[in-house]
């Protein structure tokens, strides 16, 4: 689905920095080897992702819907040196893809993946989180926002 015309997201993406060599490479891998390959950020939603991670300078991330990483290592490049980001999928096939970029992307050693129903997982989450970046199942929105409202930190995002 197109949000935005062609026109807009060819300026967009003109305007913006180059993909990096690491983020290149999972998006070929992804189109190469996972089934719907269109659920991956690109570079426009990345390099957002990664600017606002770097405004909040956060202790702690939690993303719902890991899928092969590209969105956890954009949300990873904002972290304060002794930050963390916990992301959780539903499919634990994803797992050595996503490990093997966390470690390509130099952010391994700041990102817990968990696998399973994020709406199992978030209950058991004792943390506090200064952002949340839901990105799974649509229909789950409501109830994934409900789980993490009372886990945002004041003036989380
Ligand atoms: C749109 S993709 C995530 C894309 C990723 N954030 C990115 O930007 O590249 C959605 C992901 O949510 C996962 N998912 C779907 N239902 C889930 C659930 N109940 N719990 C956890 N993950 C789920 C899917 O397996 C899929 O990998």
């Amino acid at each position: 689905m197109h949000l935005l015309t062609e026109e807009i997201e060819r300026y967009i993406e003109a305007q913006s920095s180059p993909q990096d060599e690491v983020l290149a490479q999972l998006t070929r891998e992804t189109h190469l080897k996972v089934q719907m390959p269109q659920m991956l950020s690109g570079n426009i939603q990345g390099q957002f992702l990664s600017m606002i991670s770097h405004l909040c300078a956060p202790k702690r991330i939690l993303e719902i819907g890991t899928f092969t990483g590209y969105s956890a290592i954009c949300l990873a490049q904002g972290l304060t040196p002794d930050g963390k980001l916990i992301t959780i999928d539903i499919n634990e096939e994803l797992k050595p893809m996503c490990d093997k970029y966390f470690e390509l992307a130099g952010v391994s050693s700041k990102i817990t993946g968990l696998y399973g129903d994020a709406r199992r997982i978030i209950p058991t989450i004792d943390e506090q989180f200064d952002i949340v970046f839901i990105d799974a199942d649509k229909h789950s929105y409501c109830t994934y926002y409900d789980l993490v409202f009372d886990k945002v930190r004041r003036a989380g995002t």
